[in-house]
């Protein structure tokens, strides 16, 4: 079920939170809304939902303006970060709490309950109580309550913040396999830019309560709008680079770097100051343009390292590498940037 968003607009008193938003999430897609804190993902969820009232605009479930209708009449599937199960009850009767309160049929129940619970592999647990299960066991029964009333939408804010890594990890594919399965249309709520890459089909990047770029998930990092968009995704970040177009290069006056620039860009901003991002992946050791300076940072990431390094300037570069390195902190550099995969933005953050 496709939703729709139109010049919705949320006030809190005198303050503006969400301002003329527009959002589509097609049918069976799942959108994250990734955004720092009090960007307005919440407010934005619950808007949907039915929660919050909407100050302008309408909301849309396939073709039913579902604006002025109440929460229980839009059919949504809500999890949250703190899960919310009843501690008193069993998982069964937690998962099943949505259809009693319609009436339906203790054997109706049972039946959907069972279903469910197999889909979100917990019907092992079902005589449990909240309190006797594991954080992402909790989380599977929160989702298993949600979809079982085969809601239309499923909405979801920030399901995994309560979980440790491994956890997260595990929960990140199941959600993603069983909205699937069920081909439910789901928004995610998020500040976390690896969850967001990794389960959605397109991330809305919010910064106050307006999207600022809505694409897939790579698009969105090869093709950022601005610069505050490439710095959210990424991790390491991207580095920057401030300094002018010389002809056909990018020219750091202070240290007299020299990056050759895409020629219609050059062309067009000849000796304005841009800014330069440059993915980590993008400063290796062997080729592109030479660049040296001093590793101030190494830290392991696993199967990866990452360098830090400062230029004579104070700037920095990030290079992310495998393998074996003999590099140490302190050690002068000098590595190539892919001249090719250079991001320029101009003074406004906004990408050329
Ligand atoms: N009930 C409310 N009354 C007044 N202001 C509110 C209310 N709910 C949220 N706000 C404000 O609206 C803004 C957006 O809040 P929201 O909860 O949507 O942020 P968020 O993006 O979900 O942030 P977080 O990542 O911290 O959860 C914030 O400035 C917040 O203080
Ligand atoms: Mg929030």
């Amino acid at each position: 079920m496709r939703i729709l968003l139109e010049n919705f607009t949320k006030k809190f008193g005198d303050l503006t939170v969400i301002d003329n938003m527009d959002l589509e999430v097609r049918d069976g897609e799942m959108v994250a809304l990734l955004g720092g804190s009090g960007c307005g993902k919440s407010t934005t969820l619950f808007a949907i939902c039915g929660i919050h009232k909407v100050n302008g605009g309408r909301i849309l479930f396939g073709d039913r303006d579902v604006t002025n209708i109440t929460s229980q009449e839009r059919n949504v599937g809500v999890v949250f970060q703190s899960f919310a199960l009843y501690p008193h009850m069993s998982v069964e009767h937690n998962i099943g709490f949505p259809l009693k309160l319609r009436k339906e049929s203790a054997t109706e129940i049972k039946r959907k309950v069972d279903e469910i619970a197999e889909m979100v592999h917990i019907n092992e647990l079902l005589e449990r109580r909240p309190g006797e299960l594991s954080g992402g066991q909790q989380q599977r029964v929160a989702l298993a309550r949600a979809l079982i009333r085969r809601p239309d939408v499923l909405l979801l804010d920030e399901p995994l913040a309560n979980l440790d890594a491994t956890l997260r990890l595990e929960m990140r594919s199941e959600i993603r396999r069983i909205q699937h399965e069920t081909g439910i249309t789901a928004i995610l709520v998020t500040h976390d830019q690896v969850e967001a890459m990794s389960m959605a089909d397109r991330i809305a990047i919010m910064d106050n309560g307006k999207i600022l770029q809505i694409t897939e998930p790579k698009d969105m990092y090869d093709n950022p709008v601005s610069d505050y968009v490439a710095g959210f995704l990424g991790s390491p970040p991207i580095a920057f680079l401030n300094g002018k177009v010389a002809g056909t290069n990018f020219v750091e006056p202070a240290t007299g770097i020299k990056i050759p620039l895409n020629a219609a860009i050059a062309a067009s901003h000849k000796g304005m100051e841009v800014r330069i991002g440059i993915r980590p992946e993008y400063f290796q050791p062997g080729t592109g343009v030479m660049i040296k300076g001093k590793v101030t940072l190494i830290e392991a990431q696993g199967r990866e390292t990452l360098y830090v390094v400062m230029l004579p300037d104070g700037s920095i570069l990030r290079s992310i590498q495998g393998g074996n390195s003999t590099v140490k902190i302190g050690d002068v550099v000098e590595w190539g940037i892919n001249s090719d995969h250079v991001l320029v933005f101009n003074q406004d953050g906004a990408k050329l």
